[in-house]
């Protein structure tokens, strides 16, 4: 009988379409800065792998969902995904050029969030970016609104992901975020109608 994912599924086919442009758009700060081995923590429905496929850019997912790395490993056989914890990873240190962590901070406790972060710092090859992409307060009249759409589909997603979000944005979003852990940001976009930043950024050697 064929197993029907239904979580992954409906994923896919309600909230990715709305991320599509935000998700060319890393692919697009992926080739820019010439990422030869780009690992997608947190890869979800594998979306944004597959985009990076579409680059030839070499790719890795990692999920710790199986239900989420098998619709991702179904959806494209030829792009690896692994199922593991991205706070303590099976990875070799230093191996990664580049690490995407696409709307995966805001929903952890703030202990998994750090873990992830010092996880990155050991995967990430001299001079290794980063790409973040996640929630802001709004800052203009126009993400005030996609603030509100975004409160909405996070009231949606159960209890511990919505709180984990608010304690996200009341410690100052994705750029709370980025000063916390010392991040030098290389370049930015922000999306007001989603209330999104997407950043590339680095640590400096001395950090
Ligand atoms: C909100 S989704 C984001 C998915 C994808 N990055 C995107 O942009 O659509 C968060 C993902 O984090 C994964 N996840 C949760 N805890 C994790 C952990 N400790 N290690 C790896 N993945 C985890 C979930 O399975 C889920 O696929």
């Amino acid at each position: 009988m064929k197993n029907i994912n239904l979580y992954a599924t409906v994923y896919d086919h309600l909230l990715e379409p709305s991320l599509k442009s935000l998700k060319r758009r890393v692919a697009d700060f992926a080739k820019k800065y010439h990422s030869s081995a780009v690992l997608d923590l947190c890869s979800g429905t594998g979306m944004q792998c597959r985009m990076l496929g579409k680059k030839r850019i070499q790719t890795l997912g990692l999920d710790m969902d199986e239900r989420m790395v098998s619709y991702a490993r179904q959806k494209a056989p030829d792009i690896p995904f692994i199922c593991a914890d991205a706070g303590i990873s099976p990875l070799k240190s230093g191996s990664i050029s580049t690490i995407i962590i696409s709307f995966a901070l805001h929903d952890k406790p703030q202990a998994l969030r750090t873990a992830i972060m010092l996880e990155t710092k050991r995967l990430l090859s001299e001079n290794g970016k980063i790409i973040i992409v996640d929630f802001e307060n709004a800052w203009s009249k126009k993400s005030r609104w996609g603030y509100r759409l975004v409160y909405l589909i996070e009231r949606m997603a159960g209890n511990e992901h919505f709180w984990n979000g608010r304690r996200f944005l009341k410690a100052g979003g994705l750029t709370g975020f980025l000063k916390e852990h010392n991040l030098t940001v290389i370049e930015r976009y922000d999306s007001e109608k989603s209330c999104t930043a997407i950043v590339v950024a680095e640590w400096k050697n001395d950090e």
